[in-house]
């Protein structure tokens, strides 16, 4: 029974041929770069040649407790440094942009950090910016490379479901919102930074909804002012729907992070170990109920790696694939500018109280 499994194992594997990779030069030594960009970089055997922060201080500490040799003093230094073949910029998302449209410019290809950009006006620019440079240019959405739900995704190609009915998330979280202390004051939280994985992800699965509703809140006492929970609705021609349920005030010391796919002939089911005790985590869950294969009951699939930071090999391996023309991207800045219009339309919808057109 475990043969099963080859093909979707293979989708899964996160490796990079030591053909493809590229040096890269990163922008940004924050805790993302420190805790799982970084980490996944040695894993996979990237070579990361330099790094720069506007706080130099902190780039120089990443610099040395991870090997990096070069720490640049300003972007320009970054650009002008022609052994940089991509840039790894992993900013905030107000500061992203700029920084990306001058490392476009000097036609290096790109991997940005999630939310590209906080509206659908700046990422549509700086998908033109990709296209008219002719660099590639991928996002961080890397969720959609997490063992997990590459397995759910594959396993959902190979019909053993059938026709997907339904995609639900249901995550309940104590989130540490200290450690990002720029997004003490943004108005747009829950969905614009957390919930877009879920979005981004679903959209991979299913396509762009018709419709979408969004619910949203907050919690006496919370750290950040914008809402930290979201009960988000999709609609679809032909009888799909799909939920989103997030909330990061969970004060009942019992987190969980559960997604289930349902279909006509089966259901998938499996857990965001991350999500228990971030960023430390624990193992994934997974489970198919096939009545195609068919399974009898619910049968593990036994996910080997983590989202964090595991899947971030496979974000920076698809740029360098996509350079050498072995591949093609499964997270583009071209395809992101539709996440961002999706989560622009949750927003629409969580300020009307109405639903929303996608
Ligand atoms: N993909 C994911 O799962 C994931 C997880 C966490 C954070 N993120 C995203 O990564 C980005 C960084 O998050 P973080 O947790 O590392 O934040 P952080 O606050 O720990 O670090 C941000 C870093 O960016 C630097 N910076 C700010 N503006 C800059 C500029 N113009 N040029 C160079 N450096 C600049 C800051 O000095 C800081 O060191 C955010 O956009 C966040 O949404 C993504």
């Amino acid at each position: 029974m475990i043969n099963l499994f080859e093909e979707v194992s293979q989708f899964c594997d996160l490796s990079i041929d030591d053909k493809v990779k590229l040096p890269v030069a990163i922008v940004g030594a924050g805790g993302i770069v420190d805790g799982a960009h970084l980490p996944a970089y040695k894993k996979a055997g990237v070579e990361v040649i330099g790094i720069f922060d506007t706080d130099n201080s902190k780039a120089k500490d990443v610099a040395s407790r991870h090997g990096i040799s070069k720490v640049y003093s300003t972007l320009e230094e970054l650009i002008s440094d022609s052994s940089a073949k991509v840039v790894d910029i992993a900013v905030p998302a107000a500061a992203q942009p700029e920084i990306f449209l001058q490392v476009a410019a000097a036609k290096k290809h790109i991997l940005a950090q999630k939310p590209l950009a906080t509206t659908v006006e700046k990422g549509e620019e700086l998908a033109a910016s990709a296209a008219k440079h002719g660099i590639v240019a991928a996002v961080n959405q890397q969720l959609r490379f997490e063992e997990g739900i590459a397995a759910a995704y594959k396993m959902v190609q190979l019909g053993w479901i059938g026709k997907v009915t339904n995609f639900a998330i249901n995550v309940n979280l104590d989130t540490p919102w200290h450690m990002w202390p720029w997004a003490k004051d943004l108005p747009r939280l829950e969905v614009m930074l957390h919930s877009i994985h879920y979005h981004d992800m679903i959209r991979w699965f299913l396509g762009n909804p018709t419709t979408v509703f969004c619910a949203a809140g907050r919690t006496a006492g919370q750290y950040p002012i914008g809402e930290t929970r979201t009960i988000s609705t999709y609609l679809y021609d032909g009888n799909l729907t799909a939920t989103v349920h997030s909330n990061h005030m969970n004060r009942g010391g019992d987190n969980y992070a559960l997604y289930r796919i349902d279909g006509d002939q089966g259901s998938i089911r499996g857990t965001f170990g991350l999500l228990y005790d971030y960023p430390d985590g624990r193992p994934d869950t997974l489970e198919v109920r096939s009545h195609v294969l068919p399974t009898d009951g619910w049968l593990p699939y036994p996910v080997t790696m983590r989202w964090f930071p595991d899947a971030f090999m496979g974000t920076i391996g698809q740029v360098f694939r996509a350079v050498a023309g072995t591949g093609p991207l499964r997270s583009s800045v071209a395809d992101n500018v539709d996440t961002l219009k999706l989560v622009d339309a949750l927003y629409r919808s969580m300020d009307s109280g109405a639903a929303a057109k996608f």
